[in-house]
């Protein structure tokens, strides 16, 4: 008998979920019929508004989109007040444990009154409408009270993933010019308290629009203080009132940004709104992960991150589901201890990412064993093309060979899930994120534009929870997104079409990596590293790596008079640490004469990427000085031995 590949076996939608799953047959061929149509009707059902809109869609300026126009809404009173004000008001909204075990349940009536009186404490620290707000902060429920805050006043957040140095976390500040940060005194990192409020203290002095500090007590270790400017949570908290009447935010206003990295050693502000935006997360949460009222829901995406605000917060919030958080080392006493969680809430819905998956694999099938996992219903996916080894190992050992798995593709641009599943309907194959939500229209395209099965990813259409520009250089987003094929979206990555017309994402086809499922721009590492006195040059890659998916590798030219060695290693990979955080670090660094190049100066990447990875170097025919090649692969070569 001949032998089914991995990624060419079908696993059919369980018959249990399609006989009372929210998405039922006949989905895309409404969508399909009726785009707009089927965008309104989500609207309609999934969002209190204030203010009905006039209109579901304007693309008169595109690409400057707008969507629900002239509609009125909070973001706050669609996540708890219509929930606090119902039938679900004693109902868990978050249920949380931090790494040492400290547990925190809070229903939707006890969120209510959190984010109410934060809201007060924001205002009273002269918050307003339209105002700025970064958060620097541990995956603690405050986080989820500070933002639900933000959007209650109205006053736009900008989150930093709490690994990123006080360097970043201060350019991000400033760009934003925010007027006050939020943070905690620290949180426990294998069982050790890791000192943010230290790195936003190192951040803060050059930050010339920040009045105040909030800080959070949860770690209890030692901070400084100065006078003035930092206020303890708990304290503004005692002193603020118990209501605070939602903004009726415009359908358009700024939700929040989020910084993500690009093409440019500066990274790019991403701007998402309201409206839109909260359509389109609860909608694919709803049909993807067919949320129901007993479900609880777990996704273990940092809050830092855009999985973390659409899918961890607002989306399950808003459709009134119960989270489970995490705030820890997934390894923390021990290997089990996700699936301890799992057990212990009952876990239905788990979404996380391959590189996690990945690193479970290598630990061994007897940590999920030990755990009765038979509540989870539907798994999830993100970050990265997930390998179909992974796939099925993840089907396998967490989901019971019953679970289907969700592959979500999206982006930080995209703020909602674009290409994916859905559970009770699609046949799955390793490896693919197979179709387009309905109501989304995305293609393949060769380099003219035309319909390909290889070629590049683009999106056809506007999308409501589409990036609206990025902060403060509206230009930077046409560029970005739409110079290079004209009307569609171009996301940056390359795909391809199988038999069953299934999409398969087969990553960054531009200068962008992709690190445990974590955006990198190259440009962001080769600055870092030139900043360092010893070096001339440098050029980035990603190199496959069996955890993460890729790693950090860097080609160095050093300057006259260096030389390299392993101590001189081991500073830079200590300075790209500090000046954008662990993340970056690269794994190897190579000291190399020269760089491949074109005739026009752009670094040739893939030839590097094949001698890191120990390929035949590929065609280097339009390289400046084809010699370069030979020389680069034998300084590799060496480093090897
Ligand atoms: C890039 C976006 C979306 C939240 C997490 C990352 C890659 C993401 C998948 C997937 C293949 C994926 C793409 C994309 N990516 N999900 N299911 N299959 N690739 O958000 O940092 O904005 O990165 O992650 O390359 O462009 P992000």
């Amino acid at each position: 008998m001949e032998k089914i590949a991995l990624e060419d076996r079908i696993f059919n939608p369980p018959a249990d979920i399609t006989e009372q799953a929210n998405a039922k047959a006949g989905i895309y061929e409404l969508a399909k019929k009726d785009r707009l149509g089927f965008w309104d009707a989500q609207a309609k059902e999934l969002v209190t508004w204030f203010k009905p809109y006039d209109k579901v869609l304007e693309d008169s300026n595109a690409p400057f989109f707008k969507w629900f126009i002239n509609g009125k809404l909070n973001v706050s009173y669609n996540c708890v007040d219509r929930h606090a004000k119902s039938n679900r008001h004693n109902k868990a909204a978050i249920m949380y444990e931090s790494e040492i075990g400290k547990k925190v349940c809070l229903t939707y009536g006890m969120l209510s009154r959190e984010v109410n009186k934060f809201a007060n404490a924001l205002a009273g620290l002269g918050v307003k409408k339209g105002d700025r707000v970064a958060l620097y902060m541990p995956m603690i429920p405050e986080a989820v009270v500070a933002m639900l805050a933000c959007t209650r006043i109205g006053a736009p957040h900008s989150l930093v993933f709490g690994g990123f140095s006080p360097e970043s976390l201060r350019d991000r500040i400033n760009d934003c010019g925010a007027k006050v940060l939020i943070t905690a005194d620290g949180n426990f990192r294998r069982g050790n308290p890791f000192p943010l409020k230290q790195n936003g203290d190192k951040a803060l002095e050059d930050t010339p629009t920040i009045e105040k500090c909030v800080v959070v007590k949860n770690a209890g270790n030692d901070v400084a203080w100065v006078e003035g400017r930092d206020v303890w949570y708990h304290d503004v908290m005692a002193a603020a009132g118990n209501y605070y009447e939602p903004e009726a935010m415009d359908s358009e206003d700024v939700l929040f940004i989020l910084y993500t990295s690009g093409t440019t050693g500066k990274p790019k502000g991403v701007v998402h709104s309201t409206g839109g935006y909260l359509v389109q997360i609860q909608s694919t949460l709803k049909y993807v992960f067919d949320i129901k009222d007993e479900d609880v829901y777990w996704c273990t995406a940092d809050i830092g991150w855009i999985t973390g605000h659409s899918y961890v917060v607002y989306a399950p919030l808003a459709l009134g589901a119960t989270l489970f958080m995490y705030d820890g080392t997934i390894d923390y006493p021990d290997k089990d201890r996700m699936w301890d969680m799992a057990e212990r809430y009952g876990v239905s819905k788990f979404y996380t990412a391959p590189t996690a998956i990945r690193t479970f694999m290598k630990w061994g099938t007897e940590y999920p064993k030990k755990h009765d996992l038979s509540a989870i219903k539907v798994l999830g996916s993100v970050g990265e093309p997930i390998n179909p080894e992974a796939w099925m190992w993840y089907y396998e050992h967490i989901g019971g060979s019953k679970a289907p798995i969700m592959d979500t593709w999206w982006q930080t641009e995209t703020g909602a899930f674009m290409i994916t599943p859905l559970p009770g309907i699609t046949p799955l194959k390793p490896g693919t994120a197979t179709n387009p939500f309905p109501g989304i229209e995305v293609d393949i395209i060769d380099e003219n534009g035309n319909s390909a099965d290889v070629g590049y990813l683009v999106i056809k259409s506007a999308w409501p929870a589409m990036i609206r520009t990025i902060f403060g250089d509206p230009d930077r987003y046409v560029d970005q997104y739409w110079k290079r094929f004209g009307k569609y979206y171009f996301a940056g990555d390359g795909a391809k079409r199988d038999n069953m017309g299934y999409i398969w994402v087969t990553g960054r086809v531009d200068d962008v990596l992709n690190v445990s499922g974590h955006r990198l721009g190259t440009a962001e590492v080769e600055s870092a590293l030139v900043e360092c006195p010893e070096v001339a040059e440098s050029a980035v890659i990603g190199k496959k790596h069996d955890i993460k998916g890729e790693s950090v590798c860097a080609f160095v030219i050093l300057k006259e008079g260096f030389k390299g060695s392993q101590e001189l290693i081991d500073k830079l990979r200590k300075h790209v640490g500090v000046k954008i955080g662990p993340i970056a670090r690269p794994d190897d660094i190579i000291f190399t004469a020269e760089l491949p190049k074109t005739r026009s100066g752009k670094i040739m990447r893939r030839l590097l990427r094949d001698i890191a990875e120990g390929r035949a170097i590929g065609d280097a025919t339009t390289l400046a000085d084809p010699g370069a090649m030979k020389d680069i692969a034998a300084q590799y070569a060496g480093k090897e031995d």
